[in-house]
């Protein structure tokens, strides 16, 4: 019997990648699972693997964008088992690698909505519940930027960094309640967002070492899924506000290590997947008018 068995679980994004990587770590850590994102064929795939390996798990189509999304998902959750313990703000969206002024400003939009946005909806609709019932665990996944400014990816960096300020300051703001408020950085991982690149045209040269810093530093989802399962266990109650990396400087020297290795040593690089597509830089002709 796994240490979460008996609770239950949402995950946003839960269908592919990390969140899925969370999803299974959950289940098999004992907890029921509820899995949501924008695609009915990949909730109902995912839910049918958790299911395949004995968990009990259900789905829903959601945009977490959609703060009526997010109530039907934790209603789900509810009608569904009866409770909600963990809620783990997971969906994300990097959107194109290039100048901050070549971006679509849709693509600027995208990221926001699900990163800040969704963030934010799924955080008070998770606290709503956690806060009546004194407890809870409600986890924000971090990524690139959350500490410092990532010049080329400024939009996706910028709404990591404004999410740990969110985390810790609902985390004080809530100190009393029960509830635990984390913020986890996972750290690199083999996952669509990493393989499936777009760079905007003319930034294409600074991604030549791209491929190698995966190869170096991208794991497997269920590594950082690990640490999800502990923060959303019991060893975490009473520590709300922590901000947890799965990343650390012995990671990063184990991979570099062994990517040495492989130089010194003349080995072919494993194939690494990662499929980079150049696309046009946004421009748009301001019609100034000239007074009269
Ligand atoms: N991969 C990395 O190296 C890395 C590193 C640090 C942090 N992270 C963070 O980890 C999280 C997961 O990343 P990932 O690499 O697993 O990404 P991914 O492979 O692109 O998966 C993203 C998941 O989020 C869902 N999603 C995206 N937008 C959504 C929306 N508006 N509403 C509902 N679901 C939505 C996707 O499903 P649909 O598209 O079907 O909706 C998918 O299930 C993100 O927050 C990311 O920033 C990733």
């Amino acid at each position: 019997m796994g240490d979460l068995y008996g609770k239950v679980a949402v995950i946003t994004g839960g269908t592919r990648g990390l969140g899925f990587g969370i999803a299974r770590a959950l289940s098999r850590a004992g907890a029921a699972v509820v899995v949501a994102s924008r695609s009915q064929n990949s909730v109902d795939e995912a839910v049918q693997l958790v299911r395949s390996e004995g968990g009990q798990a259900s789905g829903m189509v959601v945009d977490v964008a959609n703060l009526e999304d997010m109530e039907r998902l934790a209603h789900c959750a509810i009608s569904k088992y009866d409770r909600l313990d963990i809620w783990v703000n997971n969906a994300g969206s990097s959107g194109p690698y290039g100048p901050t002024l070549e971006l679509d400003p849709q693509d600027f939009n995208l990221i926001v909505r699900t990163n800040i946005i969704g963030v934010y909806y799924g955080s008070r609709t998770a606290m709503e519940y956690f806060i009546k019932q004194q407890s809870g665990k409600l986890i924000n996944v971090l990524g690139r930027g959350y500490e410092r400014p990532v010049p080329w990816q400024n939009a996706y960096g910028a709404s990591k960094a404004w999410m740990l300020s969110f985390t810790k300051a609902l985390a004080n703001e809530t100190k009393d309640s029960g509830v635990g408020v984390f913020a986890f950085n996972p750290g690199m991982v083999l996952t669509e967002m990493l393989t499936d690149v777009k760079v905007i045209e003319g930034a294409e040269e600074r991604l030549t070492i791209f491929p190698t810093i995966v190869r170096m530093w991208a794991r497997p989802a269920e590594i950082p899924a690990k640490k999800v399962v502990w923060l959303a266990s019991a060893a975490t109650d009473g520590k709300t506000g922590l901000l947890v990396n799965s990343f650390s400087p012995w990671v990063m020297l184990g991979g570099a290590l062994k990517e040495g290795c492989r130089v010194l040593t003349n080995k072919p690089a494993k194939s690494d997947g990662i499929k980079i597509e150049a696309i046009s830089p946004y421009k748009r002709d301001f019609a100034v008018k000239e007074s009269d």
